[in-house]
């Protein structure tokens, strides 16, 4: 394999005149002499010129939009305006043609939509391109955070029996003949004869496993795929996402919304250090896209003034009880402009309202607090009042819910209860149970939806246009 320059180093360089090989895709080619040629590592492409009375005119007709190319030239201090170096090409070898009467990406503006159909091809745009340059970054800033302090990447399984959120969303797992399903006496599927011999789903959340790691680690974090079967068409749910869980020993439910707040503004900040012409590129984006929209509907703020105000200012914390109050409150739901007018204290609140208290009302990140133990799941630590518990969602501007977490319930009579009442097979869980028996100790922990955080920070619109190949309902292409 030959020497190659990456393009943003060369972008870069300090050096000039000097021999370099550069490979990647044409993403225009005008007046048969200037190449704009990009290989992902920048959004900025390099300019190349060709010497086109001196190259064959074959060759000058196969360097087309999408042909992958290398070049080989010379390094120089850039002659026009738009660029301070460029490459003299020397060489041009075609390394892969791309038939421009079929290529569907052009250098043109296209739909998210078309390009969602087209996804395979979506990463030669620059939109794209730049999306999963900023989510690889905050990725590795996930990990760089949690490695930072101490805690263990855990690996929890994909294939579980269990529904740690007790929702009935998941996935079945199974490698029966699905036209001859085996039946038991009673007409029941016998999935004693499936492959683990009991029934199986997709995990929709690592955390009961974490937990158990924590109860012996102390602080661990898993970060994987989840699998949620919910038929939610909506621009913020994926059936496929990727979810970060952090679970730590001794921990309460300060600590815990601590916990979160620090690792928010940790990835966001990394991100925007590192990726600062990315952000800027899709702030840019966005001016267009809200330029389209009527003046009311726009945001106050650019992309990169919402980032910089989320890691300049403390999140705001109070009780879903005080959530309620302000709601009841609100203009909006006093002149009945909620599609869902709020209802009395006990109910889950809605996007429209988490979205109201965020975007209107504090104009802030917010952290919600001890909600109704009706409407949250059977695993979170009971609050003295009888009624609540002690759990933590963190809705964000744009985006509603991205964090949902809690204090766990550590007291075996009290998790035992509350598996009773909502009827949660306690012999299933056995292996949960145990660790209240066996040393158990408070503890908390919370899950971080990975692709709601890289809406925020792209500032993008659709779920669907922040991760490479999204499943959603009656979509699993490519
Ligand atoms: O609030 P959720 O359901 O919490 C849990 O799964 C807990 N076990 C987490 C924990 O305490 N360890 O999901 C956590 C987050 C949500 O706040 C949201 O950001 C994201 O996961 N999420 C989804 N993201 C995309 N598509 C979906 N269908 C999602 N469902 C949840
Ligand atoms: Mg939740």
């Amino acid at each position: 394999m030959s020497q190659r320059t990456k393009i943003k180093a060369l972008l870069q360089s300090q050096q000039t005149e000097i021999d370099v090989t550069v490979k990647g895709w044409v993403r225009a080619f005008r007046s048969n002499r200037f190449i704009a040629l990009n290989d992902g590592s920048t959004n900025n492409n390099i300019q190349v010129v060709v010497d086109f009375e001196n190259t064959d005119p074959a060759l000058l007709k196969r360097i087309t939009v999408g042909a992958a190319l290398s070049v080989q030239g010379k390094l120089i201090a850039s002659l026009g305006k738009g660029q301070t170096v460029e490459v003299v090409a020397t060489d041009i070898e075609i390394l892969g043609d791309s038939d421009p009467e079929k290529y569907p990406i052009q250098p043109k503006k296209h739909s998210l939509e078309f390009l969602r159909e087209n996804a395979h091809l979506r990463f030669r745009t620059s939109t794209f391109s730049a999306i999963f340059r900023v989510r690889n970054s905050l990725a590795f800033a996930v990990h760089q955070f949690f490695q930072e302090r101490g805690f263990v990447y855990l690996h929890t399984p994909i294939i579980t029996a269990s529904d740690a959120e007790g929702a009935g969303e998941t996935f079945h797992v199974t490698n029966f003949d699905l036209d001859n399903i085996p039946k038991t006496d009673t007409g029941e599927i016998d999935f004693k004869q499936d492959f683990f011999g009991r029934a199986a789903n997709l995990t929709v959340s690592g955390q009961l496993e974490g937990e158990l790691g924590a109860m012996a680690l102390s602080d661990i974090y898993t970060f994987g795929p989840t699998f949620r079967a919910e038929n939610s068409n909506t621009t913020r749910h994926l059936a496929e996402f990727w979810m970060i869980e952090p679970e730590v020993a001794f921990n309460d439910i300060v600590d815990n919304m601590d916990l979160a707040e620090d690792m928010l503004k940790y990835v966001i900040k990394y991100t925007l250090d590192k990726n600062a012409d990315d952000i800027e590129f899709l702030t840019q984006r966005l001016e267009e896209e809200e330029k389209t929209k009527p003046q009311n509907e726009r945001s106050e703020m650019t992309l990169l003034e919402k980032l910089q105000f989320c890691l300049n200012n403390d999140f705001e914390r109070l009780t879903y009880t005080e959530a309620i109050q302000i709601l009841r409150d609100s203009t909006p739901n006093k002149k009945k402009k909620f599609q869902y007018p709020v209802e009395g204290w006990g109910t889950d609140l809605q996007s429209e309202h988490e979205r109201y208290l965020v975007e209107k009302h504090f104009k802030k990140p917010v952290i919600l607090t001890d909600y109704p133990k009706e409407i949250k799941s059977f695993y979170m630590r009971q609050n003295d009042d009888g009624k609540t518990v002690a759990a933590m969602d963190i809705l964000f501007p744009g985006i509603g819910e991205i964090v949902g977490g809690s204090q766990r319930e550590e007291r075996l009579d009290k998790l035992e209860q509350r598996m009773d009442e909502i009827g949660i097979p306690k012999d299933e869980l056995w292996w949960y149970l145990d660790t209240r028996r066996f040393g158990t100790c408070p503890h908390a922990g919370f899950g971080l939806g990975f692709e709601r955080l890289v809406l925020f920070v792209t500032g993008m619109g659709n779920i669907r246009d922040v991760i490479p190949f999204p499943r959603f309902p009656k979509n699993a292409e490519f």
